[in-house]
């Protein structure tokens, strides 16, 4: 089982950006917990803040690996780009949001990764992410 953990712009700043809505944990502290957790699944992460970048790691994996947890972060208001990857690819996609986008403001409401996601997570904190596992895990 190949699962791949993409993260958008800022996501790199985890620990350090907004604690109060994403926490005090950084992601690779989070991500060695989740590895040492799940030791059977062979789990990568990848984070950029080029949305060309993010279009080019979906299509790098979206063909051979089992499943991708998407955290598109700001882009996933914003990209026709990376929804229509999502589209394309035929790897699964389940969307990941640290934060309950629904709760914020009106902008973060709109998900252009939503419509052709096989699920979405958000609003657990980083848990999002572990939640999104589980559910490829349980196939
Ligand atoms: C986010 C929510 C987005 O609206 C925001 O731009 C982010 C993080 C989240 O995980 O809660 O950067 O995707």
């Amino acid at each position: 089982m190949k699962i791949i953990i993409i993260n958008g712009p800022n996501l790199n700043l985890l620990g350090k950006r907004e604690n109060d809505i994403y926490g005090d944990e950084s992601f690779n502290d989070f991500f060695n917990r989740i590895r040492e957790k799940y030791s059977n699944v062979d789990i990568s992460c990848y984070q950029s803040n080029v949305e060309g970048e993010l279009i080019d790691k979906l299509q790098e994996v979206g063909y051979s690996y089992d499943g991708i947890i998407l955290n598109a972060a700001a882009y996933t208001h914003t990209s026709i780009g990376i929804g229509d990857t999502v589209k394309a690819i035929e790897t699964p996609v389940v969307e990941v949001h640290i934060s309950n986008t629904f709760s914020r403001e009106e902008f973060r409401h709109t998900s252009f990764i939503s419509p052709n996601a096989k699920g979405i997570i958000l609003g657990f904190g980083l848990q999002s992410y572990e939640l999104a596992l589980q559910s490829f895990l349980k196939e």
